[in-house]
């Protein structure tokens, strides 16, 4: 149950009674109020409509808020409402929290949403700007799904387009000259490398790669076949780190760039009866009142080039139309770097003019900022390439291995694997997820695995302190199933209070997809459970007490490992 909304609905309908109706009452968390419960602090506004004193607005609230949940209310400062949540009440929705899967998280009246995430381009290997949206997307993907929507994954990966042609060369060439390819290909990104090279530096591979495209554009068998024998490289590549990184994606949510050939033409049909294409310079563009470029000129929206080409637009026209019409999507989000800013909102605009969306589809930019280095320069390779993918997991990895193996020299080879993977892969992701997703942010190696402070590593630390607990007592948490929850002592009420608020929380991520509201949330659960844990003995107490707050430290480890996994981040037992 969400809490802080049904509050909020309740002091709106107070209002409302007062005459000031459709103010919003505006319940927060609140900072100071004891215990971090509620507090109201809408009335001032609704007060200014009214044109009466805020205090006497806030009396009449108060006296008209009759409710069962709230053991006391009062008035703060000039007008806020402190609303001081019922012991017992606290103890039912922990109680729901534990007796379902769900932890108490309302339904979503659901709707098909399609996430259009990672989207490599496959003519190289996926690279560390990869990172964002692959794990915020995810993350989304695993939240939304979570609520109870239907979650379409899309993974719009480039795999056409005019670099193809120097890749296709290339690989004819290096049979020509008698290489095995299967061994050429197993490092990607430099072979793209030698392939641009020779490109730039070669005329006459550059005249036979200019071709080459020509002639698969053109459905060439050979071409075609080379083409398709780089792409199963690529793809097994990028599957590859998905499963490596914790990631959802599968074969089955790849929606390649070329699988939308077939309907460019239908586009450029569709947009030329509906007289919105224009000739430029023997392209066809659509010119749209809202885009100006900054000489005061329009701007065109390119959907064919002079050569018959199509573009990226293109096949993005042809994606929103086939998540409309046959995905029936009612929402799309598009976890693209901030950099497609333009891009995608003339794609949104032309697809609004060419019916392709209507005013029933919720088609979203998600941008995100970019990785830096700590020198806030971007992130490359000393000779100025992209750092692979590959080459930061194994890295976060085996720095883990080294914290592991100082912290806990006792653990098995095996179990110390197991947590360097969880811990240096949490660590990559929980940097992404926990900073403001639109930002650009510094990639550190010692702040991301750091055992203090908003990490992975402390949150997972933090569970696996929860779980040295009932093992050290060999007490099983399924027993605990009918003990009371007893919350009287004030960190007892303060952790109830954090526990309860997971709902909320995740809401409040779904609005506007930022992962960091749950990173926060969580850091404060497990800070909140240190500190209670200090001042109330847990295995010392008396058993009435001692499983109560053994309940309550097992709905935090549940808390705990259920929001690390929507983040797409796992938890050991033991480390
Ligand atoms: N492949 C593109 C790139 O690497 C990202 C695609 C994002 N999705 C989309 N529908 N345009 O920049």
């Amino acid at each position: 149950m969400n809490i802080r909304k049904y509050l909020d609905a309740e002091i709106e309908k107070a209002l409302a009674s007062q005459g000031a109706s459709g103010c919003p009452a505006i319940t927060k968390q609140a900072q100071r109020v004891e215990f971090g419960q509620y507090q109201a602090n809408g009335v001032m506004g609704a007060a200014k409509k009214l044109k009466i004193k805020p205090h006497d607005l806030a009396r009449q609230v108060v006296d008209n808020l009759n409710l069962d949940c709230l053991q006391r209310v009062e008035i703060a400062g000039p007008g806020f409402i402190n609303l001081h949540l019922e012991p017992t009440f606290i103890a039912e929705r922990l109680r729901a929290m534990r007796s379902s899967e769900r932890l108490d998280v309302e339904r979503a009246e659901s709707k098909t949403v399609v996430i259009d995430y990672s989207a490599p381009n496959l003519a190289k290997e996926m690279h560390i700007g990869h990172l964002r949206s692959t794990s915020i997307g995810d993350a989304a993907a695993r939240l939304l799904e979570f609520l109870g929507h239907t979650v379409i994954r899309a993974n719009h990966v480039g795999d056409w387009g005019a670099q193809f042609g120097s890749l296709l060369a290339y690989m004819d060439q290096l049979a020509a000259q008698g290489e095995e390819l299967s061994t050429a290909l197993t490092d990607l990104e430099k072979f793209y490398m030698a392939a641009s090279a020779l490109f730039r530096n070669d005329e006459t591979f550059a005249k036979n790669a200019r071709e080459y495209v020509v002639r698969l554009q053109g459905g060439d068998p050979h071409c075609l076949a080379l083409w398709e024998q780089f792409i199963e490289e690529s793809i097994t590549h990028c599957q590859a780190v998905y499963e490596r990184l914790n990631i959802t994606l599968t074969r089955e949510d790849i929606k390649a760039e070329s699988s939308y050939n077939d309907d460019l033409p239908k586009v450029v049909n569709e947009l030329t009866d509906m007289s919105l294409l224009v000739e430029s310079d023997g392209a066809k563009c659509v010119f749209l009142d809202a885009f100006i470029g900054k000489d005061g000129n329009p701007l065109p929206a390119l959907v064919q080039k002079s050569d018959g080409g199509y573009p990226y637009l293109a096949s993005d026209l042809a994606a929103v139309r086939y998540r409309t019409r046959e995905l029936k999507a009612d929402q799309a989000l598009y976890f693209v770097d901030a950099r497609q800013k333009l891009h995608l909102s003339q794609l949104f605009a032309v697809s609004r003019e060419a019916g392709y969306l209507s005013a029933e589809n919720d088609f979203k930019h998600c941008p995100f900022g970019v990785i830096l280095k700590k020198d806030g320069k971007p992130f490359k390779t000393r000779d100025g390439a992209d750092v692979k993918l590959r080459d930061v997991i194994e890295e976060a990895v085996s720095r883990a291995r080294d914290l592991v193996n100082a912290k806990n020299p006792e653990l098995d080879d095996a179990a110390r694997g197991r947590v360097a993977e969880v811990v240096g892969v949490g660590a990559i992701k929980y940097a992404e997820l926990s900073k403001n997703r639109t930002t650009d942010y510094i990639f550190d190696w010692d702040t991301m695995l750091s055992f203090e402070g908003n990490t992975a590593p402390y949150l997972q630390y933090a569970y696996t302190r929860i779980r040295s607990i009932f093992r050290r007592a060999d007490i099983k948490p399924d027993t605990l199933h009918n003990s009371r929850l007893l919350l009287t002592e004030p960190l007892e009420l303060e952790l109830g209070v954090k526990l309860m608020q997971l709902p909320e929380t995740l809401e409040a991520v779904a609005e506007d997809f930022q992962a960091n509201i749950l990173c926060n949330y969580l850091f404060e659960l497990a800070g909140t459970f240190m500190s209670f844990y200090e001042a109330c003995p847990i295995l010392k107490a008396e058993e009435g007490v001692r499983d109560s707050r053994l309940l309550l430290s097992d709905l935090t480890a549940n808390t705990l490992k259920k929001g690390l996994d929507l983040l797409g981040i796992e938890v050991v037992e033991q480390m």
